[in-house]
């Protein structure tokens, strides 16, 4: 029996990009009344519990008007006709949708189940209403994700995009290294502390990996060692430089700005990997060709995850009780949050609550 995909019109409050602040890396936002009419045969309407905020928001910024936030959780409340007819996302499930919207489904990449990297792929901003910082969006079914039931929704939001993003590469370089060193574990460095760094902290260890966390932090050092990491180190030091020379197997840059790559790349072992996923503002890489051949080190990157990833992940981290240190605050505060995220002041992800009658429902 297929379900009923008859739609009422629904309200949803959105915060859309306003105008620039004084600092070009932060805006204002607008609250924004609007009315959900229909959606499409493959779309579902989904009513957000929470939202949280990944930096990549910030290259949405100055777009005016537009909706911003892909990290969320919610309920499904309508299903189009398509959707009804495959059966796998039903309303009153719980869901997560990430970064991406939609792909084109038929390409070389979509059908070998690697979607995030299709040429017509579509981020949250091109959704029919927008990302994440409102109280629903209208989401292409095949990227929505059901949450396992032991993830609580305020934890499962920063997995949508930063622990995909990680758990990605790590799942993806780790399998075959191009050399290992025999009788010892692969050492990996994360270097930036932040949403995706802390997550990958997570999923290193819990993969059997030697962490070595990189950050410019002290202050972070105490935490980095509870999720996991085996050594910490300030990596702005002369003694960092020294003692970290052709340590890691392979190293995640996780920073949000701009890094002198030749700096960590002779940290890397012969055949060693610096695995990109940081987006830098200045988007032109500078690097020493020596440092990088002499040890036939790599520079690989990764971008998101496909849904059978992201699927894979969400398991994993149920699995592993991996979950995220989040700061709560509500989405009317969007502007604040934003503020304390670019200081580089949270620990470690910002949730906004959007419906605090459920999130306290999975608190009881
Ligand atoms: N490839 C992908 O698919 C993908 C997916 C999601 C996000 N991203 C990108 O990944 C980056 C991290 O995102 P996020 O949400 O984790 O950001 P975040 O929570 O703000 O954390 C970024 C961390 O980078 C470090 N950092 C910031 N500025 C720095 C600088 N100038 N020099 C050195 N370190 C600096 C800080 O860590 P310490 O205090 O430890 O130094 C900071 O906590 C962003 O560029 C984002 O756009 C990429
Ligand atoms: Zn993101
Ligand atoms: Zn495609």
């Amino acid at each position: 029996m297929s379900e009923d995909t008859t739609f009422n019109p629904i309200s949803v409050t959105a915060y859309a990009v306003g105008e620039k602040k004084d600092s070009q890396k932060l805006v204002s936002f607008d609250k924004v009344e609007k009315q959900v009419k229909s959606i499409g045969p493959n779309h579902v309407f989904v009513e957000l519990i929470c939202s949280s905020i990944c930096h990549t928001d910030w290259f949405t910024f100055g777009s005016k008007g537009a909706v911003p936030g892909h990290e969320m959780v919610g309920i499904v409340k309508h299903i189009g006709e398509n959707v009804a007819h495959e059966g796998k996302i039903k309303v009153g499930m719980r869901v997560g949708m990430g970064y991406q919207f939609t792909s084109c489904r038929h390409c070389e990449t979509c059908t070998n189940n690697l979607e995030n990297l299709c040429d017509s792929s579509k981020p949250f901003y091109t959704a029919p209403i927008g990302g994440g910082y409102q109280t629903g969006v209208v989401w292409d079914a095949h990227f929505v994700f059901p949450i396992p039931d032991n993830l609580k929704s305020i934890h499962a939001a920063p997995l949508l995009c930063a622990g995909a993003t990680v758990f990605t590469a790590l799942h993806r370089y780790t399998k075959n290294p191009q050399y290992k060193v025999p009788g010892k574990p692969l050492s990996c460095a994360v270097l930036g502390l932040g949403g995706l760094g802390h997550l990958a902290i997570q999923y290193a260890k819990k993969m059997g990996l030697h962490v070595t966390a990189l950050s410019t932090t002290a202050s972070k050092e105490e935490e980095c060692r509870s999720f996991g990491a085996d050594e910490f180190y300030v990596h702005t030091t002369e003694e960092a430089k020294t003692t970290l020379a052709s340590k890691f197997d392979i190293i995640l840059n996780t920073v949000s700005g701009d890094i002198e790559l030749d700096k960590f790349i002779v940290m890397l072992r012969p055949y060693g990997q610096l695995c990109m996923l940081g987006l830098p503002s200045n988007p032109r890489y500078d690097l020493s060709a020596f440092s990088l051949i002499l040890k036939a080190r790599s520079l690989v990157s990764s971008v998101i995850g496909s849904p059978e990833e992201l699927n894979l992940m969400l398991k994993f981290s149920a699995d592993h009780d991996i979950k995220p240190q989040v700061e709560l605050t509500t989405l009317d505060k969007v502007g604040e949050a934003i503020e304390k995220v670019n200081s580089n002041k949270v620990r470690y992800r910002m949730v906004m609550i959007v419906n605090q009658e459920q999130v306290d429902k999975e608190n009881q």
